[in-house]
């Protein structure tokens, strides 16, 4: 299948796996990638530009596909080496980089004059338009349905992603709620030229995570999220667990005046506890509503090959109607 998307980034499927925190290592980028999809190493999660250097070298151990590097902009009182890890990505020949958080403009420059196509997450339309105007190639609009940072405006993909159709001049992917051939063909119906997905890649064989964690996601049902963080404007949605129940306790506790402090020991350093180790109740751990989709853990290739014959079958038999 040829979309924009897979012309623009050089890739066989539209389909990308976004970057995600202590998850988004070289063996699931490298795996994404050589199932002909386009894999995303998580640049943050390796904090330094030395290890992401590093990184990015095993990823290309294992793959001679393109890949590309997560960069995501987070306010932050002691704010990660962002000039480091860029020339790090341009230095590596890196040819793709999702950008979310914040406005990437500063960065665009760089990789522009690397020949690197920039990718930039969205929650809304407006962001959407303004990642068009700085400069962007694409971006990932990501609905109220997605797994980690859904936004403040809660627009789920059936209206999104058919009002950034409507709005949009560069190409776009859909994300937030993937999971099967059936959710790429309604991407493509409904403008995107491909697809992003994060939780379904977690339950993956090559994701490198703990068993608990992708067992965890094949057990929950499309009820089992929690919104946090949304009274600082952060809203997370994340897979329910003790620490979770607890830090909405909290919330609710202060209402108003809850403040990043209040609920540090649910949010903050937990990732590596729960995504290496598997202590599953350590904390809050981004995780989308389309766990409800997912009960089973293929390989990315077994994942990737399922998803094209099931929309190439959806297309044929909307053909016929
Ligand atoms: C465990 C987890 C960690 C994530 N970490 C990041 C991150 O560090 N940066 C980022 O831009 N997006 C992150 N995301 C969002 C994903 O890249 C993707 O946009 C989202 O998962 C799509 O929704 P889905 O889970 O319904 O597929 C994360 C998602 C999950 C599930």
């Amino acid at each position: 299948m040829k979309t924009a998307i897979t012309e623009m980034f050089g890739i066989e499927h539209p389909i990308i796996q976004g970057g995600m925190h202590f998850v988004g290592f070289a063996e699931l980028a490298a795996a994404v990638s050589n199932a002909g999809g386009l894999g995303i190493i998580t640049g943050l999660t390796q904090g330094t530009p030395e290890k992401l250097a590093n990184e990015i070298a095993r990823c290309k151990d294992m793959t001679d596909k393109p890949f590309g590097v997560n960069l995501t902009f987070l306010p932050s009182l002691t704010p990660p080496d962002y000039p480091g890890l860029v020339k790090v990505i341009i230095d590596a020949g890196v040819k793709v980089v999702e950008t979310a958080g914040n406005n990437p403009a500063q960065v665009l420059p760089f990789f522009r004059d690397a020949g690197i196509k920039v990718i930039h997450k969205c929650t809304s339309v407006r962001h959407a338009l303004k990642a068009q105007s700085i400069g962007c190639d694409a971006v990932s609009v990501d609905g109220f349905e997605c797994g980690g940072h859904p936004g403040e405006d809660d627009v789920p993909n059936f209206i999104l992603l058919p009002r950034a159709a409507d709005e949009l001049e560069i190409p776009f992917v859909s994300s937030g709620g993937m999971a099967d051939g059936r959710s790429l063909v309604a991407s493509l119906a409904m403008g995107a030229s491909g697809m992003n997905m994060g939780t379904r890649f977690i339950a993956t064989k090559e994701a490198p995570v703990h068993e608990n964690v992708k067992r965890a996601i094949v057990a929950a049902s499309e009820l089992d999220t929690r919104l946090v963080m949304r009274p600082l404007r952060n809203t997370e949605r994340v897979m329910t667990n003790a620490a979770v129940e607890e830090l909405l306790r909290i919330e609710k506790e202060k209402g108003a005046d809850l403040r990043f402090e209040d609920i540090i020991e649910q949010v903050a350093g937990v990732y590596p506890r729960i995504m290496l180790e598997g202590t599953m109740d350590a904390g809050a751990w981004s995780c989308g509503m389309v766990a409800g989709l997912v009960h089973d853990i293929p390989t990315c290739k077994e994942l990737i090959d399922r998803i094209m014959q099931q929309a190439e079958d959806i297309i044929a038999r909307l053909a016929g109607l």
